[in-house]
């Protein structure tokens, strides 16, 4: 395909599973918070990407509902990772004219990383290039509840009748609703699954599959994501090619 072509077939979504942080860094002696650590640097490089290749949204999977499941130490050394993060980033953040946010719970987390992330949300509130989402004590079932439940609130409060509720009205309360779609979803470190990641976002996103582990992500396979996107038709649930509908099933 022209690289032409591929350009005018860009996502303006991206969303990535970044997995392999501890394999990365089992394979090399290391602890696994090294392989946290690399993938810091690799979240760089595809903000990076992101931002030349003029994406709308990067949206990027850092921390489960489920991850608060692994040992203490793994999860604590995350959440230093975290803040130490946040504190360095807002002027690159700044200088980039990125727009900072972060989907999930955040109220688990303690209070000195909770003010971190409303400090870097608020200091890059009016940015408009790049819209750079942290999925952090994120879950798609998660996302789904706390939808549901500000509809009950509404109805509740007699705001809405319960035969009003329908696809728009819970897209609307469901995270980044405000966003383009997400397009494409990158998971890397070898699984084939969604590990509760977004789930109402995805519902006709293409999905792109790589063994790369997090920490050795680069330019070549975020482009391969890319040019298998622009390969990829979507029908979303129409008909191929509809002038043909005829001589193919009638
Ligand atoms: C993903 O890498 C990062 C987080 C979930 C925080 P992993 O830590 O899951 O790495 P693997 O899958 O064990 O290699
Ligand atoms: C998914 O990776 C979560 C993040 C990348 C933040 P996991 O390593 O937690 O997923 P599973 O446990 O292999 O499904
Ligand atoms: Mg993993």
């Amino acid at each position: 395909m022209k690289k032409s072509r591929i350009l005018s077939k860009l996502p303006r979504h991206v969303a990535i599973i970044m997995d392999g942080n501890g394999r990365w860094a089992k394979n090399k002696g290391k602890l696994r918070i090294l392989g946290h650590q690399a993938g810091v640097k690799s979240v760089h490089r595809a903000v990076n990407f992101a931002i030349n290749h003029r994406l709308d949204a990067l949206t990027l999977y850092a921390f489960s509902s489920e991850n608060w499941n692994r040992p203490i130490q793994e999860v604590s050394a995350l959440m230093t990772l975290f803040i130490r993060v946040l504190e360095n980033e807002v002027e690159f953040l700044q200088n980039h004219n990125i727009r900072f946010r972060v989907i999930g719970d955040i109220h688990r987390f303690d209070n000195r990383l909770q003010e971190c992330i409303r400090y870097s949300e608020d200091v890059t509130r009016n940015n408009d290039g790049l819209t750079l989402n942290i999925a952090a004590n994120y879950g798609g079932r998660w996302d789904i509840i706390q939808a549901v439940r500000s509809i009950a609130i509404q109805v509740k409060q007699g705001i809405l009748h319960p035969d009003q509720i329908d696809e728009n009205t819970l897209r609307q309360f469901i995270c980044m609703n405000e966003l383009a779609p997400v397009d494409l979803v990158i998971r890397t470190g070898g699984e084939h699954r969604i590990s509760n990641f977004l789930l109402w976002q995805i519902a006709y996103s293409e999905l792109f599959f790589t063994d790369v582990l997090w920490p050795d992500f680069n330019d070549i396979i975020f482009r391969d994501a890319l040019y298998a996107f622009a390969r990829r038709k979507r029908n979303f649930g129409r008909t191929v090619n509809p002038s043909n509908y005829e001589e193919n099933f009638c």
